[in-house]
């Protein structure tokens, strides 16, 4: 009676570690990777963007990587910070990611930094820009770009182009503070002017009073940035109130003359000078490729934010064969001191600051065959974030 007791215990015993143990089994032939990004609500074309660049990678190179299978899910923020904190740790706790990625917007990022830290779950920031997102956590790998590299860029430009006299108007929040403050303190350090500074909100900007603002204080130019998908309807309302035919010139970041709505600005945007570390007309083959099969795939023109989940994708790929599939330190150690040529142009993840290096380019609006483009024609190379060298 006790023997055959303790044998169907020792059955039992055996039965409950197989299923414990099918499932464990299963999950180390596969690697997840979690990306967050905002699918709906006001940063969509964000979501929508990145999305298409994730899923054109993995059908280029396969889901297969380190002998393991590659499952990437994808959720929505709605671009709600509380609602990536929430996925993250769901995508961390349950589904065992071995990394997080995506995030629309800076407050996003800063909202999972702690989680990637706590897990040790390298988070591959893919769109976010303000300068201190690195600093949030020593898992975080940016593969989009930094404000003050195109700030201070088109600052350089507007100095050499003997522009003096600026206004500057952001959107109020980290990225536009960034935006704000190394555009001015380059002009100010080449001897120029910043007559105002103006801030419009994040969510649902008026434009009318602030470009009311401008117009009072009749400066040369105007340095706008504003997050990817308000380009359109600042420069129609820029043309509508005719500050362009009031001799205002705009120069912004590529945000604004962003390849995802250019085509539908019309001719207001005709000439306006931008910086930024990716067009969708880099003239190089291997973007020219990039550009043809994105199209392709999705109808629509890849823009800045493509680019970051496209190479994002490449960072990871390349690190989990690195690490052999393994997650966490050895993953991150993957990531650190990448060097590779990215449709955009070369690009160096920074082994130090695990932060982007690039070529940041000067562009201006024109039109060949019928669409407007960022054409550019001149280039800061190999920039670093200027926001880590205080
Ligand atoms: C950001 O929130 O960091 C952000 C969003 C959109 C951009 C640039 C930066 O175009």
């Amino acid at each position: 009676m006790k023997t055959r007791r303790t044998r169907l215990l020792t059955l039992l015993a055996a039965a409950a570690a197989a299923f414990v143990m099918t499932p464990a089994r299963a999950q180390s032939d596969t690697v997840k990777i979690g990306v967050i990004l905002p699918m709906t609500g006001a940063q969509a074309s964000t979501g929508r963007q990145l999305d298409a660049a994730v899923k054109l990678w993995v059908a280029q190179h396969g889901s297969k990587v380190a002998g393991k299978t590659v499952e990437v899910i994808v959720k929505d923020d709605q671009s709600l910070p509380d609602q990536t904190r929430r996925l993250a740790q769901e995508l961390v706790v349950n589904d065992k990611v071995v990394a997080l990625a995506g995030m629309g917007i800076t407050p996003s990022a800063m909202a999972v930094a702690p989680i990637a830290t706590q897990s040790k779950t390298p988070l591959v920031v893919m769109a976010a820009a303000t300068s201190s997102i690195t600093e949030a956590s020593p898992f975080v790998v940016r593969s989009s770009f930094t404000l003050p590299q195109v700030a201070v860029a088109i600052a350089e430009w507007a100095h050499k182009n003997n522009i003096k006299r600026t206004v500057t108007l952001v959107a109020d929040y980290g990225p536009g503070f960034d935006a704000e403050k190394y555009f001015a303190e380059r002009v100010t350090l080449n001897g120029g002017q910043v007559l105002e500074k103006l801030r419009t909100p994040l969510r649902a900007p008026d434009f009318a009073p602030v470009l009311q603002k401008v117009r009072d204080a009749k400066p040369e130019a105007l340095f706008v940035f504003l997050p990817s998908g308000q380009g359109a309807a600042f420069m129609k309302q820029f043309g509508e109130r005719g500050l362009d035919k009031a001799g205002v010139r705009l120069i912004a970041t590529g945000d604004v003359t962003d390849d995802d709505q250019l085509a539908d600005m019309g001719d207001v945007a005709l000439g306006v000078i931008s910086s930024h570390h990716y067009s969708a007309d880099h003239p190089s083959a291997m973007n020219k490729k990039f550009v043809a099969d994105f199209m392709a795939a999705n109808k629509f023109r890849p823009n800045f934010m493509a680019m970051g989940g496209y190479d994002g994708m490449r960072i990871i790929y390349k690190a989990l064969e690195a690490s052999k599939g393994a997650g966490g330190e050895a993953l991150l150690a993957g990531m650190k001191g990448q060097i590779f040529e990215s449709p955009r142009g070369p690009v160096l993840i920074d082994a130090q600051t695990r932060d982007i290096v690039q070529d940041v380019y000067i562009r201006k609006v024109e039109k060949k065959d019928g669409q407007l483009w960022n054409v550019e024609f001149d280039v800061i190379k190999a920039m670093k974030d200027p926001g880590k060298q205080k």
